[in-house]
């Protein structure tokens, strides 16, 4: 019962923060692109103006690390799921744990070498682990051993953790520190719950990794005992076929010249659709508005020009799914780039290339070149 209530609570929290992250996501769109194209204006002519800018760019980029932890949380970001050998993804990151956790402690990784492959996202999961390091070394300020294992285990029936019975792979993070007595075990993945000092602690650690174990349909099971160490199980589902990776994330390069294009650009947000529109002019090209899948519709009916459609996804009435089958039905040609920050895309706009939000010009300008040269006839962008 009270690991119900647990459960319940931890939903209730993921909804609140869910909601709260994804509007503040949305709002930092057009701050980081608005800071983006005053950078690129000013960046040559007033030094002091050009570090003002630098710094307000910094903060955008920690607030948006602390969206994506919080969407994290609420298992509401994109993850790009593959085909994961994890005996490889822990050997890749010994000596970066070795370095964060310091000489004090013992690291000793065992895995074996026949494990199936899981299917994660590797960054989110790197991060993970990372977390649960951090934890593991906060809690042996003597120093101590700190285990790290990754085997194949069979979930059956009356079995924790609650997942579908069969195969998982489970990673597990193991301490000799000062491990938690009940109260903070039970707390310990609330978002911001944190018995650290402030500025040491964020609480936002374990809150990620639970999230991101749930999203990706396995489970994460803390246990400890004060005195007794700690001992974190991240139960992982294992691969089935190759990965799906399709997102378009954070790609960094200014796209290559090529004509401007006219861009029909579906946004229900006024100041975010706003903030893009201004950043895809910048680059040179011709931007039409729409509030909405079906002003979308309608504009594209009297303008037959346009060569691409960028739709945010998430928009009442209309989403981008529903809007781009719309589309498709009367002009199956057009290439329609979504962009996304909020519950991952159902299986139906897979197939559509995605754009993370928030996002600066760089990305929208590699998202479009991305869009229009995987599309024969049209030529990329000016600069
Ligand atoms: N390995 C551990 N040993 C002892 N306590 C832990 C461990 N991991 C987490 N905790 C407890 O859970 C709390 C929340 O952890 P976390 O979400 O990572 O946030 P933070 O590390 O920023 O405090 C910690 O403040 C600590 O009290
Ligand atoms: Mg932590």
């Amino acid at each position: 019962m009270a690991q119900l209530h647990e459960v319940q609570k931890l939903e209730t929290i993921g909804q609140l923060t869910g909601g709260v992250a994804h509007d503040f996501n949305n709002l930092l769109t057009p701050i980081t692109g608005a800071l983006d194209l005053l950078q690129h204006k000013y960046a040559e002519q007033d030094a002091r103006t050009a570090r003002l800018i630098t710094n307000a760019l910094l903060a955008a980029d920690r607030a948006k690390t602390l969206v994506q932890r919080l969407l994290g949380f609420a298992r509401r970001q994109t993850l790009q799921t593959v085909a994961v050998d994890l005996g490889e993804l822990l050997t890749g990151m010994r000596d970066l744990i070795a370095s964060s956790i310091g000489p004090t402690i013992e690291l000793r990784v065992r895995f074996a070498p026949d494990l199936p492959p899981a299917s994660v996202d590797p960054n989110q999961l790197e991060l993970a682990v990372l977390n649960l390091c951090v934890n593991a070394r906060d809690a042996m300020p003597a120093g101590g051993p700190l285990t790290i294992t990754a085997q194949e285990v069979t979930i059956s029936p009356g079995l924790e953790p609650k997942l579908p019975l069969g195969l998982y792979v489970r990673l597990s993070v193991i301490d000799a520190g000062t491990g938690m007595d009940a109260t903070t075990l039970a707390r310990a993945v609330e978002p911001f719950y944190s018995t650290k000092e402030i500025g040491r602690g964020t609480g936002l650690g374990l809150s990620m990794v639970h999230g991101l174990a749930a999203q990706l349909g396995g489970s994460f099971v803390l246990s400890s005992q004060l005195g007794q160490g700690t001992r974190a199980d991240l139960y992982l589902p294992i691969a089935t076929g190759p990965g799906n990776a399709k997102t378009l994330d954070r790609v960094s390069p200014r796209a290559p010249s090529g004509r401007p294009l006219s861009i029909m650009l579906v946004d229900d947000e006024d100041v975010v659709r706003f903030g893009t529109a201004e950043m895809i002019r910048d680059l040179g090209h011709r931007v039409i508005e729409a509030r909405g899948g079906a002003e979308a519709l309608t504009l594209l009916a009297d303008n037959p020009d346009i060569d691409v459609v960028v739709s945010d996804y998430k928009m009442p009435r209309m989403d981008g799914a529903e809007f781009a089958r719309r589309l498709h039905a009367t002009r199956p040609q057009l290439p329609v780039l979504i962009v996304t920050g909020y519950t991952g895309p159902t299986d139906e706009v897979l197939h559509l290339p995605r754009l993370a939000k928030p996002f600066g010009q760089a990305e929208v300008a590699a998202a479009l070149a991305a869009l229009v040269n995987g599309h024969q006839n049209v030529v990329s962008l000016r600069r």
